[in-house]
Formats: C-alpha cells, sequence, structure tokens
C-alpha cells in the first residue's frame, strides 16, 4: 500500500534538498507517492496564489506533508505563508529535536534536548498595527489558557513517551506579567497529571546563557512562540548549525514537516546547502506514520555519512555538495 504525502518544494535551497529526499526515498523503496504543490513567491510568479487551492486541497486530504523553506519578504510584503500554515491548519506545535551528531565539530558533544515552540500564539498572532499619523506601530503578543495548556501538555506528554525526565518552561513572566502567568499557570496545572517528571522554568534571557554554557542541563523545553524561534536557532548553534535541525509542525489532525532553517538565498542554487535537517525531518514523518523501519535504516545511513567528514557539506567544514552527500547517503542504506 502506498501512502500520499504533500510535498512542499519551497524557494531558495527548497527544491533543492526537497531533491534530496526524493532521491533517497525512492532507493529506500519508501511506500509514499509524492503529491507535489508549492506556495510563496514561486506560486505568485507561476500566476496563482500565494497559498493555492490545489495546496490546502492536498494538505487536508493527505493530512501529512514535507515541506521545504518559504521566502518572506523582510519588513514589507506578504505575510509569513509558514506562520499562515501553522494557523490554517492549526499546528499549535512546533516539535525541535536537537541532539550531537558523532563526527560533527560543534562546541558540544553532549547535547540532547527537544524544544516544543508554541506555533499559533503569542507574538506571531499576526495581531499588527499601524498608525500612520502617529507614525507607531503595535504588535500584540496574544496567548491564551487553552493554546498554553495544549502545548504544555504536548510537551510534557512527549516527556512521558519518550522517557525524557524534566521539562523546563521558559518565559518572561518578570516583565510580560499577564501572558507569563497564563502560561506558567498551564505548566503546574499539567504537571500534576505527570508526577514522574520534574519541572522547572528559566527567564528567556537567563535560558539563553545557561543554554550556551550548561545545554546538558536541558532536555525538553516548552516556551512560547517568538522564544522558540529564537532559542531554536540558538540550539541548532550548539550542534553545528542550522543545516543539522529537524522540525514538525503538529496539530491534532495534520502535521507538516520541516528544517528549523529558512530559504538561505546567499547559497541557493549552488549545490551547496546541507539536506541534513530536511532528512530528519523526514525521519520524523516516517515515525509519525508508523514507518518506524524505514525511519531506522534512513537515520543510519544519514548518520554513518555525516560520521566521515570527508562525506560532509561545506557548512560543517566538508568537501561535498548536496547532490554528492545525497548520493553518499544512499550509497551507505543498507
Ligand atoms: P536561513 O535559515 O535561511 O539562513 C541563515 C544562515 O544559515 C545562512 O547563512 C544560510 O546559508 C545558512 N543555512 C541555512 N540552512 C542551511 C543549510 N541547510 N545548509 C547550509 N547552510 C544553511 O535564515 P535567514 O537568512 O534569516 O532567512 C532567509 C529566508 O528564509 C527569509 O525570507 C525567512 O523569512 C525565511 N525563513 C523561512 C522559514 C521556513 O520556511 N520555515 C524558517 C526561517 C526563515
Ligand atoms: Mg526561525
Amino acid at each position: 500500500m502506498q501512502r500520499e504525502v504533500t510535498l512542499i518544494t519551497g524557494d531558495g535551497i527548497g527544491p533543492e534538498i526537497t531533491v534530496s529526499i526524493k532521491k533517497i526515498f525512492e532507493a529506500a523503496q519508501v511506500p509514499i507517492v509524492w503529491e507535489e504543490v508549492n506556495a510563496g513567491m514561486t506560486s505568485l510568479e507561476q500566476g496563482d496564489e500565494l497559498i493555492p487551492q490545489s495546496l490546502i486541497r492536498s494538505v487536508s486530504k493527505n493530512k501529512i506533508a514535507l515541506k521545504g523553506p518559504i521566502t518572506t519578504p523582510v519588513g514589507k510584503g506578504f505575510k509569513s505563508v509558514n506562520v499562515q500554515l501553522r494557523h490554517m491548519f492549526d499546528l499549535y506545535q512546533n516539535i525541535r529535536p536537537c541532539r550531537s551528531t558523532p563526527g560533527i565539530r560543534s562546541k558540544f558533544d553532549n547535547v540532547d534536548m527537544v524544544l516544543f515552540r508554541e506555533n499559533t500564539e503569542g507574538l506571531y498572532a499576526g495581531l499588527e498595527l499601524y498608525d500612520d499619523r502617529l507614525e507607531m506601530a503595535d504588535s500584540i503578543a496574544r496567548v491564551t489558557k487553552k493554546g498554553s495548556l495544549r502545548i504544555v501538555r504536548a510537551a510534557f506528554q512527549y516527556a512521558r513517551d519518550f522517557g525524557h525526565k524534566k521539562v523546563t518552561l521558559v518565559h518572561k513572566a518578570n516583565i510580560l506579567k499577564w501572558i507569563g502567568k497564563i502560561f506558567l499557570d498551564a505548566g503546574e496545572q499539567v504537571s500534576k497529571d505527570y508526577p514522574e517528571i520534574e519541572m522547572n522554568d528559566r527567564i528567556i534571557d537567563n535560558m539563553c546563557m545557561q543554554l550556551v554554557i550548561r545545554p546538558q542541563d536541558y532536555d525538553v523545553i516548552v516556551t512560547t512562540n517568538l522564544f522558540g524561534d529564537i532559542l531554536s536557532d540558538l540550539c541548532a548553534g550548539l550542534v553545528g548549525g542550522l543545516g543539522m535541525v529537524a522540525g514538525a509542525n503538529v496539530g491534532d489532525e495534520i502535521a507538516i514537516f520541516e528544517a528549523v532553517h529558512g530559504s538561505a538565498p546567499d547559497i541557493a542554487g549552488q549545490d551547496k546547502a546541507n539536506p541534513t535537517a530536511i532528512i530528519r525531518s523526514s525521519i520524523l514523518m516516517l515515525k509519525h506514520l508508523k514507518m518506524n523501519n524505514f525511519a531506522k535504516r534512513i537515520d543510519k545511513a544519514l548518520d554513518k555519512t555525516l560520521a566521515n567528514p570527508r562525506d560532509c557539506t561545506a557548512d560543517l567544514g566538508g568537501p561535498l555538495g548536496t547532490l554528492a552527500f545525497t548520493e553518499t547517503v544512499i550509497s551507505n542504506l543498507k
């Protein structure tokens, strides 16, 4: 039985890194058929909508998608397609596992954390106003009890399911008293249902310092949208960079898997991108689909490739381009 999955190619390095996935899945004979769609600038240029109906239909039908990065204009232009998709399909959990990889040069070799970022509220709720007369802007961070409870519960449940011992809530409740309180109260309420899991909390600024000094002290981290966005790039920096870290946007019905990084316009179209982050996102997707044997096989081949510095891409100090790296992963499939 073949499973149909939506593939959103994205732009920038998106087309190159999604080709990697297609090649690796084909070589590993993963029983998945891709339904390819796109969004963003690429769709606009083809005379379609920013988020075409074909994408909405495909994701609603298949319930699972793998997505390449999509560029968002800075300080002008359209609202992030990524943020819109998360809202549209109520993908409230953004799960980003971040661990050290043997053989990869980085500041630490013992990092193993999973970041849960609330994905639909906070400063990304879309509540922005500009007053032309006063030349003044308001960006409103909206945090709800319901939204906080469900993301905190997802983090605790993940900790229980995968044998993690501690959950750290990250906030700024000393300054942002109300949204901080709602989030911390959610932690207190949910933790009662998980007595075997230790809970603590950190203020975001201190957390940044703690993470760059002692990342091994942290296990599962749960936080609001903006803090999660920033912390996940920081965490990527602890384990080899943005080319390494996978992500999953998960709701109660639909999940879209994508790397933490963006469209990397500085290296797009040059065969320089490291596809590890999206390969790892596709492995998370296979686990979500209960295709564990395929997930394990690809994960092993990827780790074997990364263990050899001569088989790595330029961001990791290696000599290979995206395609050659992909071919090496394929040759390491057993
Ligand atoms: P970025 O993550 O695209 O790139 C930051 C730096 O990391 C760049 O130097 C880039 O070359 C490098 N990098 C990123 N991924 C890499 C990979 N796989 N292999 C090797 N090097 C890699 O972040 P930036 O430059 O701030 O944003 C570029 C665009 O991406 C923006 O339009 C932004 O809105 C968008 N973006 C989209 C996301 C998504 O689709 N989910 C997430 C983050 C940003
Ligand atoms: Mg980000």
